[in-house]
């Protein structure tokens, strides 16, 4: 076991550090009042290469380690919540399953420009009666030649108005579920595929989501991704390797939280102090700091082990479970720590809170991760 980062690794972690306090934070708070997409942002972070960091280079991508994103992926959420995200979808949700179990023709047509950062992906799974229960799709494609008719609507999608590319599941057979779901790689501007309004969220406002409607729809067969049939595990496998970037985002946030409040503690004074040395403060940043290095090394451990190519999932699940609530955790106690100075927007800790509750509810609630971790304990007792 070695906990020592490589070179290579601090480089990285550097290389995102700077991006994220130089270029991305100065327009954060903005940002997030507005509600206003990082174009420029995500431009240079596709030419740092951080939009496809786990893609090889063979398909322009910048083939690095499972460790090196959540290391990136941590510098740049704890500056900016929604950057990662929009980050953590085209890295993990959809460069990976075009990696993975695209064809020769789809890798050169979309991995390509989206590992380079010149397009941008999205993940359409979840629908408005479809969220946690995600076999229940509604969703439907049906064959018409050579082609694939697309009918139904999907929720809450991530880069839903800015994406070019969206990996789209929909039911093309009802009797088999969800072994009857299939992936369809859908481009923007495709006739009958329009989205929704972007939605106004209580955190992660700069980052886009919008619902998406498919009225008759008309998808190529050589846009299948995988195989019919196989859409279901697309979905689950490439969400055990997403929920690893979400704990890296929730590790960002809760690592913001904590810095802001030791700082505010070293430099307010009461009762004739600052209020770093009082002992109700003290026990607080001493909890915040062993949950944030707890949260930090599960989410690692997760990265390390997709990495070696072992068995992941409930690493993964634990992660995020575990990391998402810290981030909550942390931003709440930030608040506390700094008061009043905390509910208002002139101090950055109530963003965080805002932002942090997302990563107990996207990619899988935590009450899906104990499920999934409940049954991975179950599958391998003995
Ligand atoms: N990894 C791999 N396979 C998995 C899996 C996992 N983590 N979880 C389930 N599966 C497989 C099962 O093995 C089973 O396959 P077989 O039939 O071949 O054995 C299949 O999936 C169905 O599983 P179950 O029979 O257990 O079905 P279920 O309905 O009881 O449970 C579920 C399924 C685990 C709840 C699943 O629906 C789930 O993960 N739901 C949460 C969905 C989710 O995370 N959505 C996030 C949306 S995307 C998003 O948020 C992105 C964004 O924009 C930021």
């Amino acid at each position: 076991m070695d906990f020592n980062l490589t070179e290579e690794h601090l480089l990285i972690q550097q290389a995102a550090r700077e991006f994220a306090e130089n270029e991305a934070a100065p327009s954060a708070v903005d940002r997030d009042i507005n509600a206003e997409f990082p174009h420029d942002l995500v431009k240079k972070m596709g030419e740092l290469g951080f939009m496809g960091m786990m893609v090889s280079p063979e398909y322009d991508g910048a083939g690095l380690d499972t460790v090196s994103y959540v290391l990136a992926m941590i510098e740049i959420s704890k500056v900016d919540a929604s950057l990662g995200v929009i980050m953590s979808v085209n890295n993990s949700l959809v460069c990976y399953g075009l990696e993975e179990w695209g064809s020769d023709y789809q890798k050169e047509k979309y991995l390509k420009p989206l590992a380079r950062g010149d397009k941008l992906g999205a993940f359409a799974l979840s629908e408005p009666e479809a969220g946690s229960d995600a076999t229940h799709q509604h969703t439907s494609a049906v064959k018409k030649g050579d082609r694939w008719i697309i009918n139904g609507v999907k929720n809450w999608i991530t880069n839903g108005i800015n994406a070019d590319y969206y990996l789209v599941f929909a039911q093309t057979d009802r009797e088999k579920r969800h072994k009857g779901i299939t992936c369809f790689i859908v481009e923007k501007g495709t006739p009958g595929f329009t989205h929704g309004k972007k939605e106004d969220k209580l955190g992660i406002r700069s980052s886009d989501t919008c619902s998406l409607l498919f009225e008759n729809c008309e998808v190529p067969e050589e846009n299948i991704l995988w195989e019919v049939g196989k859409g279901f595990n697309v979905a689950m496998n490439t969400l055990n390797g997403g929920r690893i970037g979400i704990a890296a985002q929730a590790c960002g946030i809760a690592k913001a939280s904590f810095s802001a409040a030791v700082k505010y503690s070293k430099t307010r004074k009461a009762f004739g102090t600052e209020i770093a040395n009082l002992q109700a403060i003290q026990f607080k940043l001493a909890e915040m700091s062993v949950n944030l290095e707890a949260a930090k090394l599960l989410t690692l451990k997760a990265a390390f082990l997709k990495d070696k190519h072992i068995d992941y999932i409930e690493a993964a699940a634990t992660a995020k479970l575990y990391s998402s609530k810290v981030a909550v955790e942390n931003s709440l106690e930030a608040i506390q720590i700094h008061g009043g100075y905390g509910y208002v927007r002139e101090y950055l800790v109530e963003r965080y809170l805002r932002d942090a509750k997302i990563t107990e509810i996207y990619e899988g609630t935590s009450e899906i991760q104990r499920i999934v971790i409940a049954r991975e304990i179950l599958k391998h007792f003995e």
